[in-house]
């Protein structure tokens, strides 16, 4: 295997800390990294290279190796970690660290920092002579989500990237197509000749997207409240279970037929209307650090999608999602049509609909909703479950982090689970004329109490657009 430099932007902040070194802890400690592969991070916050590392050290876990050998593999790693810091404009701090890097090593850049800060740190990556090496090393630039705040502000950060990487080095992340059973959706509806012919609108009543933290913003107000939960989770994590959901089958797994795929139901799906929204706001949100105390930012959305084609056309797309809600989950669930007439009708009640649940996280797994009738002399029914759940199924296997399964993408160049540019414009397209509105008209939330259900209208309007 080859050399290789993994460099974190943006090392001192949560993501870094909380999900890329572990990812790539856990990469390491199953010997999925080149033997010579080095860790820098790099960020405006002085830390000492131990301190640096005490940050890296309290959220690593040995999850693939045993208790014997963990602190072996810790001291390994860290001792492969080296901090820089600097302003993200400053020639000098990043010839430093261009310095350091080794010419004859593949080069991973992960940009772990807001995304208004993105132009200048590809500026001074490019002008510090980082993008050369000897030439037959590769070099890939990793950048997170938000990209942008609107389809014009995406495009113009793609323009200043697009400056210094070509296309096929950038890699848009979203770290939800690396979640283990976002990665089955497409495994349970091609790979399952089941559902192939039932997966439209002519047996699919709704599909509903349920997204709730029980948390808040957690110390990002400085963040959140310049994005709001439509830009932070819906334009990208949950659309892209839409379009999991929706999109044709491919004709391969390479990279490109399933972008194609996901790009051609994305261009189907209409701008959101107002009319199809409800917007919340967690009591109390306002006084968050950062937060401006006259904040019109949603922490909470419902809202339709409507595709415009033969196969989903009048199937409506309903997306909750929500911080400060009662539970943490993150679940699909694909209701089924009752029958116009049925047998049963005649002789009991007609039969519910059945139902098909992703539960995405926690307690990942399927379960299926079948009809079944109750024992008894009597004809009645139930909908009972029937469960396929990954802790019991896959019990003693370790379910990889998001973070671990595309960072690994990223070192073997494959491409399938990143957003494509043109995914990216469509995406934006969906979201954008709704989100001008709701900025220029500052378009006031509904207050819900903490850890509650969120605004009581919300599910009384999910139930007219299903029942429609
Ligand atoms: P942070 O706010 O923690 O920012 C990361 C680092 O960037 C900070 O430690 C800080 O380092 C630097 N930074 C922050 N604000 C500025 C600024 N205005 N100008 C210059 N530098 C700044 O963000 P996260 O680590 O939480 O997230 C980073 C990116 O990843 C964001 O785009 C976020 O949306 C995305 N993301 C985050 C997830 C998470 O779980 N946290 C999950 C998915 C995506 P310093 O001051 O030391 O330079
Ligand atoms: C991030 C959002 O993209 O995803 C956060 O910025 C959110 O607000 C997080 O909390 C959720 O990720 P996960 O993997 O915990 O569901």
């Amino acid at each position: 295997m080859n050399k290789l430099d993994i460099i974190v932007l943006g090392a001192s902040g949560n993501l870094a800390g909380a999900k890329i070194f572990p990812a790539l802890f856990a990469l390491f400690s199953q010997g999925l990294l080149p033997d010579e592969v080095r860790f820098f991070g790099f960020a405006r916050s002085e830390l000492t290279q131990d301190g640096f590392r005490e940050r890296i050290m309290r959220n690593l876990t040995c999850r693939y190796t045993p208790e014997h050998s963990c602190g072996d593999f810790i001291e390994k790693f860290l001792a492969r970690c080296k901090y820089y810091s600097g302003d993200y404009n400053s020639p000098e701090a990043f010839r430093a660290l261009a310095s350091e890097l080794n010419a004859d090593a593949d080069r991973v850049f992960y940009l772990a920092l807001p995304p208004a800060v993105f132009p200048e740190v590809t500026g001074s990556i490019g002008s510090s002579g980082m993008l050369k090496n000897n030439g037959r090393a590769w070099i890939r630039v990793v950048v997170e989500k938000p990209f942008g705040r609107d389809r014009e502000s995406s495009d113009a950060l793609n323009r200043e990237l697009l400056k210094e990487f070509p296309e096929k080095q950038i890699y848009r992340i979203d770290h939800y197509l690396g979640k283990e059973m976002v990665q089955n959706i497409m495994v349970l509806r091609f790979a399952n000749q089941i559902f192939k012919p039932l997966w439209n609108a002519r047996y699919i009543r709704c599909v509903r997207i349920d997204w709730q933290e029980n948390i808040g913003i957690e110390g990002r107000g400085g963040y959140f409240d310049r994005y709001g939960i439509i830009r932070d989770v819906v334009q990208n994590h949950l659309l892209q279970l839409v379009t999991l959901i929706t999109m044709d089958e491919p004709e391969s797994l390479k990279a490109d037929a399933v972008r194609d795929c996901k790009l051609k139901v994305l261009r189907d799906i209409e701008t959101v209307r107002i009319d199809d929204l409800i917007l919340g706001q967690y009591s109390g949100y306002a006084r968050e650090p950062q937060v401006a105390p006259d904040s019109v930012t949603p922490t909470f959305v419902n809202l339709r999608l409507r595709i415009a084609n033969d196969e989903w056309r009048d199937v409506p797309f309903n997306i909750r999602a929500g911080k400060g809600l009662s539970c943490r989950k993150s679940e699909i669930r694909i209701v089924f049509r009752t029958p116009e007439s049925n047998i049963f009708c005649d002789v009991a009640e007609c039969p519910p609909a059945n139902e098909l649940i992703i539960r995405i996280q926690p307690d990942e797994g399927i379960h299926f909703n079948i009809v079944s009738k109750v024992p008894g002399l009597k004809m009645r029914f139930q909908p009972k479950e029937l469960d396929l759940s990954y802790k019991s199924a896959f019990a003693g296997t370790v379910i990889p982090e998001a973070y671990e399964s595309l960072l690994l993408d990223v070192i073997n160049g494959e491409k399938a689970l990143f957003i494509r540019s043109d995914e990216l414009e469509a995406a934006w397209d969906i979201f954008t004329p709704l989100l001008h509105y709701i900025d220029e008209n500052r378009i006031k939330p509904k207050i819900y109490e903490f850890r509650t259900d969120g605004p009581d209208e919300a599910y009384r309007k999910e139930c007219v657009w299903e029942n429609r």
